[in-house]
């Protein structure tokens, strides 16, 4: 089974987005997949139409702090191809509570013990919170969306100083499975950050393009694999899917 955690703390660079895509596309190739939305702002659980699993009594947060013991099975839900542990509001309180218990950060890693898929992707909130760790040392792997523009890239620094206290603190490795250029425009800006950037980091060798259809996907409730699958961009997630098959960039 791998696990990936799609992060980077900061916001709206498209961590969910491809969380979403990503988890279709693997499942058109016929794996079996489970997308776990650890925001608490449900942001992959509205992107997929199931906005209404937000609000119900017993979630992922109640497994996370051991209130619940029951199998995880009671909350995976059908999302398209896939399986999708929900977000949900109670997810806010969930991360207070878990800041003041032992090993809080391996309560994802012991649920995950449970599930047997060949793929489980974890959508992470914009922060380097408690629900990061969880998701870093349960899963290992690692997809940073970017966007190429400078205040993304100093965010970067701040990620890999994170993953390597996380390394360091719980001696584990965190392999970087690839860097993605998201929302990527077709300026000159964009073009000159990401030449300066090649070779120095695990850049993907394809990026997502800005695309209308992306944004109208996720107001729909469905992966752009499923909106639209024949959009250029659909394809640059089927690609996306072969490179983690193949265990990421080179
Ligand atoms: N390639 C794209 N083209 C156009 N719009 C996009 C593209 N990728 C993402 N978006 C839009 O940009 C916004 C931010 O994307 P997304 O929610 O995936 O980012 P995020 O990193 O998960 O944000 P957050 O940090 O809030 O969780 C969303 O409205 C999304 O629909
Ligand atoms: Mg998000």
């Amino acid at each position: 089974m791998r696990k990936i955690a799609i992060a980077n703390q900061k916001g709206g660079v498209g961590k969910t987005t491809t969380a979403i895509n990503l988890s279709a596309a693997l499942a058109e190739r016929d794996r079996k997949v489970l997308l776990i939305d650890l925001d608490p702002q449900g942001h992959a659980t509205e992107g997929l139409g199931l906005a209404s699993a937000y609000d119900a009594e017993i979630s992922i947060a109640d497994y996370l702090v051991g209130r619940v013991k029951a199998p995880l099975s009671e909350i995976i839900l059908d999302a398209e191809d896939f399986y999708l542990i929900p977000s949900n509001i109670s997810l806010f309180a969930a991360e207070q509570e878990l800041s003041g218990m032992k090993r809080r950060e391996f309560m994802l890693s012991n649920l995950m013990d449970r599930v047997d898929y060949d793929y489980v992707l974890v959508d992470c909130p914009p922060n380097l919170g408690v629900l990061v760790d969880n998701a870093l040392i349960a899963t290992r792997e690692i997809i940073i969306p970017i966007q190429a523009e400078d205040t993304s890239l100093r965010a970067l620094g701040l990620l890999f100083d994170q993953l390597n206290a996380i390394e360091r603190s719980f001696g584990i490795k965190i392999k970087i499975l690839g860097i993605l250029p998201n929302i990527v425009l077709y300026d000159g800006v964009s073009k000159q950050t990401l030449d300066s950037l090649k070779g120095k980091l695990p850049l993907t060798p394809f990026q997502i393009k800005k695309r209308v259809e992306i944004k109208r996907a996720w107001r729909d409730g469905k992966s752009i694999l499923k909106y639209n699958p024949k959009l250029d961009m659909a394809d640059n997630y089927r690609r996306l899917a072969d490179l983690v098959d193949q265990g990421g960039v080179k």
